[in-house]
């Protein structure tokens, strides 16, 4: 990162402040943080990430603000592909969800898209110097090796409880991870004393929320998509910075069947 002058700094800060909805909190250096509902660095553990990606390619699936992508960047990767959707009403809505947001003006849309998807994670990326990650926008279920080769180590982080087929979207996943690579992946985790492997139907909680799911569900979902070997695994309770938001959250790698 180059040094930056005092005009430079509040030349961010006004950047940062025109966009509305930040999901992440991130360190951008001299002082300035993106003002984001979650503050993954206080989490960061649970995930077990390799210390060092070095030579490695990564795909960040739901990328969002950034947070984790521009991490994998700082850890040494060689490579980051950040998937995101290309606007919000790609999102797996329900069909009356769709109805009311095609139904706002073409410029409210847009403000939403830029918002939401679009323009935080390219000012952090500037902020940050980034020059290894680059942006896709696409969803989870079109995601082919094809189209962007295999990665090393394939993210997803609370992401599939907004994807209304997880199982579509995990073999999506296990598709563009390479053999000897492994997926990261945390979800809203139903809390349950045994090893069933309950999945909850959420529904339109806070609008595009369809799942939640037992560790065992999740384990067994992967073990359907050609996973093998679950390890590292861990649980926490993920809070927005104002504490009023709690979410029971699982973790695990889960590496590729032989
Ligand atoms: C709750 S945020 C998680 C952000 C980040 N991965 C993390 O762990 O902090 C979920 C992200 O997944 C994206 N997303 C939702 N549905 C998706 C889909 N079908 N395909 C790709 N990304 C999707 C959302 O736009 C959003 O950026």
């Amino acid at each position: 990162m180059n040094t930056r002058t005092q005009q430079d700094i509040e030349a961010l800060r006004v950047r940062i402040a025109e966009v509305d909805a930040w999901y992440h909190c991130i360190d951008l250096g001299d002082g300035v943080e993106t003002p984001g509902h979650f503050r993954m660095s206080d989490y960061l553990a649970f995930y077990q990430l390799p210390e060092r990606l070095d030579g490695l390619r990564v795909l960040d699936v739901g990328a969002s603000t950034g947070f984790f992508s521009y991490e994998f960047e700082r850890r040494g990767a060689a490579e980051v592909v950040a998937v995101e959707l290309p606007g919000w009403a790609d999102h797996d809505w329900t069909p009356r969800y769709a109805r009311e947001h095609a139904e706002k003006a073409a410029t409210e849309r847009d403000k939403i898209d830029r918002d939401v998807m679009l323009d935080g994670f390219t000012i952090v990326g500037e902020a940050l110097g980034s020059t290894r990650v680059r942006r896709e926008f696409s969803t989870i279920y079109d995601l082919t090796p094809d189209k962007l080769g295999e990665f090393d180590v394939v993210f997803s982080g609370a992401m599939l409880m907004h994807v209304r087929d997880p199982v579509l979207g995990l073999h999506a996943l296990r598709a563009c991870c390479k053999s000897s690579g492994r997926l990261i992946v945390s979800l809203s985790m139903l809390e349950s004393d045994g090893d069933e492997p309950l999945a909850r139907f959420a529904g339109e909680w806070d609008q595009c929320n369809w799942w939640q799911m037992s560790p065992a569900a999740l384990r067994k979902m992967l073990t359907c998509c050609d996973f093998g070997r679950i390890e590292n695994e861990g649980t926490y309770t993920l809070e927005d910075v104002t504490g009023q938001f709690q979410d029971p959250t699982y973790v695990c790698h889960a590496l590729p069947r032989e």
